[in-house]
């Protein structure tokens, strides 16, 4: 059986010891400076007889050590999956290992329950000051107009507000279908020196126009629940999966109240559209903002109808991709919503 060591490992020293990550499985080990060693020269396909023969290593402290490294996913077997996944990361990644480490780590993350996030927080307020939440100025600033003075448009986006209800199980097609055209939807086209690009409601880095949108219809007007995909170029939805609905929280990190939801909206990245253009890292920050661009839009266009959209970036990355059929490396979740019409008599006191 031949191995290698992984091709997505990062190391980190500490006293004594080292830390590995691999960012591709998010598996976190420490091991020693001669492990490391080891892995730096089993770089190439090749047995642990040949690899003992080569680096002077004895074939029983092999055999005791590489079970381990194996299951770490230190070390990788020829043919295996997971060699599959390094060699799509090598040819489809190009925004270098630490924002790889950064994005592929932050993958499936475990969430906390309110109840032990809120406990954490007045522990942490027991002996840690909260950093100031606004900065203000000091006596003399300039005083500007009431903002809310007779501006439809200001007094629509402070009323947008997130509320986790749901007073009616359903909401309507044509609020959903405004809510993703005010995100998504496609207005107009630009070209550059290799042709068209798309336009839309909201502004796109390089108008690379990276994100998809998804909903999972649990309770729309008209339309079967199951998950559909929405075409901006046509403004329609298109139906792809109907046999497995999940419950809403198990894409959404297990947050419950998100159950009562009649709607979900998915915004997923497709990375390789910035990527294609923009070799450098910062375009990874350009196409996280695009998402809240989307996402505000979305919940204007939800508050202008009544509802409520709430945004959620705790999501079950895994289980929403095997959903949606999305299988690329460089295919990303990044953001949520909920649609729902708010309960607005029982508002419950709690924050995220
Ligand atoms: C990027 C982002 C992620 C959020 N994630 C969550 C979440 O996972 N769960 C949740 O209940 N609320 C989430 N929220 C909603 C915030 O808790 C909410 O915006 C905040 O409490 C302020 O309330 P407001 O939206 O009514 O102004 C998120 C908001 C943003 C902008």
């Amino acid at each position: 059986m031949k191995m290698r060591s992984s091709k997505t490992l990062v190391f980190y020293p500490g006293t004594n010891k080292v830390t590995a990550c691999n960012f591709l499985t998010r598996s976190v080990f420490e091991c020693s400076p001669e492990v490391v060693g080891l892995l730096a020269s089993w770089d190439e396909w090749a047995s642990t007889a040949q690899i003992a023969r080569a680096h002077g290593w004895s074939k029983a402290d092999l055999n005791a050590v590489v079970p381990q490294l194996l299951d770490f996913s230190a070390l990788v077997t020829a043919g295996s999956p997971l060699a599959e996944q390094e060699t799509q990361f090598s040819g489809q990644w190009n925004w270098g290992i630490p924002t790889a480490l950064m994005h592929f780590c932050v993958q499936d993350s475990a969430f906390m329950t309110t109840e032990q996030a809120e406990a954490r927080q007045i522990e942490r307020a027991g002996h840690v000051a909260q950093p100031d939440l606004m900065l203000k100025n000091a006596n003399g600033a300039i005083r500007l107009p009431n903002a809310l003075d007779e501006n439809e448009l200001l007094a629509l986006m402070a009323r947008r507000r997130t509320n986790r209800t749901a007073a009616a199980p359903t909401i309507t097609a044509r609020q959903l279908s405004d809510c993703l055209f005010a995100g998504m939807g496609i207005t107009g086209e630009t070209s550059n020196c290799v042709g068209a690009l798309p336009l839309g409601m909201t502004p796109s880095g390089g108008a690379r126009n990276p994100y998809e949108a998804y909903v999972v219809a649990l309770g729309v007007e008209g339309l079967e629940p199951g998950v559909y995909h929405y075409s901006a170029a046509d403004h329609d939805l298109g139906r792809i999966s109907a046999n497995h609905l999940p419950r809403i929280s198990e894409l959404v990190g297990g947050q419950e109240w998100a159950d009562a939801m009649p709607c979900l909206v998915l915004l997923c990245a497709r990375l390789d559209r910035t990527m294609w253009k923009y070799d450098d890292a910062n375009a990874y920050r350009v196409v996280l903002i695009e998402a809240g661009h989307i996402g505000q839009n979305m919940m204007l266009a939800a508050t202008r109808h009544g509802l409520s959209a709430c945004p959620t970036a705790a999501l079950s990355h895994s289980p929403i991709k095997r959903l949606l059929g999305l299988d690329r490396l460089t295919d990303a979740p990044i953001y949520a919503l909920t649609l729902s019409t708010p309960d607005l008599v029982s508002v419950p006191k709690r924050v995220e």
